[in-house]
């Protein structure tokens, strides 16, 4: 392979990974965005190859066998665990996956401070790495490291499976935490220009441990409600971790890859700011999360009585009414329930009653989870409607349907200042003339909180498991 032809081949992968990010803006070319990102990603790795060949062959670079075998254990474990994972796990495979990035940049960057020769970021073993390599290495090194051990903490809260604190789905603040983060991220800048300028690699071991502690001390404080942010925040620092070792090694297609990641996952981060009301810089230095005294409610909670009815008789009140909006939540993605919601819809449409879907954007456990589960029941686009834009029609809904959520459509976000969750929009569900919502017992959402929807005088709670009470709703519609 000839440069120019290596060259040729990352541009038209770099305008696929474009194309892919413009098609994953939609559901509905959400597919062709991502054929796009498999065409470009398999493009960039065969190219790679072709380098390396090229690069072995001229003896600059040897090893092209480790190459090909990292990548059959990299793409076979990739592979098998995309696989297996549940849908409703797939925040924990995200972060899992952001955690590898850093890591492998962190090696990366240990691997260019040993042996530059190897990498050709000097002429000859013992040739001083140019100041310039120096601070990409630090910056590369720094961001990676950050990102790992980052990513590991929220893998750890994301999953909710494991017992040690700092796993726990609550945020964890201490006394001092803000000036203790500023005095390692002062270290940190410190010791990077330490060893930018002189080649210290104590002071380069030194920055690495202190990237890896504060990873962990921007994530722990943020917690509950506030997780989607850090995962495509986490997803960003990936993406920047990847470009700077791009420039390192000398790789267009990493720092052009990279920078994609990195700059889409901002932009992400702040839509889902916007979404959550919270400050994008607060979340980026991290430990917004810190300021709720309230950690997530305890089992202590008094008991209240609820009015509750059975499928059948939330049938008769679907049946009866003009306009349904349905909103989905994380509950109706575990039991799986989307078809038969979307049995339960038509048979409703079909009697006459219009039915519109309201999606929340941190519905769910994903950005875009509610949609994807939606489209994969075929439900009709033009009956999706967005929080922005179906908000204002709550008021003059007959029958507001809430299917496994609950955070999204807590009105302490609107009513309780105190509240964790205070600000967040939510989908005004409340307004609607009938509430009916499913879920399988009184137990918190994500965030923890009781929600005083449940208890309102026109909420009717049906419990059971969301796709038994919609399948036992068909019946009765029919
Ligand atoms: P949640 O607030 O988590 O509530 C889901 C509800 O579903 C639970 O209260 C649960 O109650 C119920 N449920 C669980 N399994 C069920 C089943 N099989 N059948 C029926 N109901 C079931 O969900 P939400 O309203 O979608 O809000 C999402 C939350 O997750 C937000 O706090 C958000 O910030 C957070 N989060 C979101 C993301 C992204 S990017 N979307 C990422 C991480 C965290 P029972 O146990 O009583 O059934």
């Amino acid at each position: 392979m000839s440069m120019n032809l290596i060259t040729v081949l990352y541009l038209v992968a770099s305008i696929c990974f474009i194309q892919a990010l413009k098609g994953l803006s939609h559901p509905t070319t959400s597919r062709r965005g991502n054929l796009f990102g498999m065409i470009g990603m398999g493009l960039a790795i065969v190219t790679t190859i072709g380098l390396m060949y090229k690069l072995s062959a001229e003896a600059t670079s040897p090893g092209i066998g480790w190459v090909i075998l990292g990548l059959l254990a990299g793409g076979t474990a990739g592979s098998i665990m995309a696989k297996r994972v549940e849908m409703t796990k797939m925040p924990e495979l995200v972060a899992f996956m952001h955690s590898m990035i850093g890591l492998a940049a962190v090696f990366i960057a240990i691997a260019a401070v040993a042996e530059p020769q190897s990498l050709g970021i000097v002429a000859a073993l013992g040739d001083a790495i140019p100041a310039g390599n120096r601070l990409e290495l630090f910056l590369g090194a720094a961001i990676g490291a950050v990102t790992f051990s980052g990513s590991v903490i929220a893998f750890g809260k994301l999953s909710g499976k494991y017992k040690f604190r700092l796993f726990q789905g609550a945020p964890v603040s201490f006394a001092g935490q803000h000036k203790i983060n500023l005095a390692v991220g002062i270290a940190i800048l410190v010791l990077g220009l330490y060893f930018t300028f002189t080649g210290s690699i104590t002071a380069f071991t030194l920055l690495l441990i202190l990237a890896f502690v504060i990873g962990v001390l921007i994530i722990i404080p943020i917690g509950g409600a506030d997780m989607p942010v850090v995962v495509s925040m986490l997803n960003s620092y990936s993406g920047w971790a990847a470009a700077g070792i791009g420039f390192s090694l000398n790789n267009s297609m990493l720092i052009i890859a990279g920078s994609l990641v990195g700059s889409s996952g901002a932009i992400l981060s702040y839509i889902m700011c916007k979404a959550m009301n919270r400050s994008f810089f607060n979340v980026i230095l991290g430990g917004f999360g810190a300021e709720a005294d309230a950690g997530p409610a305890t089992g202590s909670k008094e008991q209240r009585p609820v009015k509750s009815g059975s499928s059948d008789d939330a049938a008769f009140l679907l049946t009866n009414a003009d306009t349904v909006v349905i909103v989905p939540g994380y509950g109706l993605a575990v039991a799986r329930a989307q078809h038969a919601l979307m049995e339960l819809a038509e048979k409703l449409t079909h009697r006459g009653v219009t039915v519109k879907y309201a999606i929340h954007p941190v519905a769910g456990r994903m950005p875009g989870h509610m949609n994807v589960l939606l489209a994969e029941a075929e439900v009709p686009y033009e009956q999706v409607f967005e929080m922005e834009d179906i908000n204002s029609e709550f008021g003059q809904t007959d029958v507001v349907l809430v299917l496994g959520a609950n955070d999204v459509v807590n009105p302490a976000a609107k009513n309780d200042p105190k509240s964790p969750i205070a600000g967040m929009p939510i989908l005004e569900a409340y307004k609607a003339k009938t509430v009916i919502v499913n879920k399988r017992s009184m137990a918190s959402g994500y965030a923890g909180l009781d929600n005083e929807l449940f208890y309102l005088d026109k909420t009717m709670m049906v419990f059971g498991d969301a796709k038994k009470v919609i399948e036992d709703m068909v019946k009765a519609v029919e």
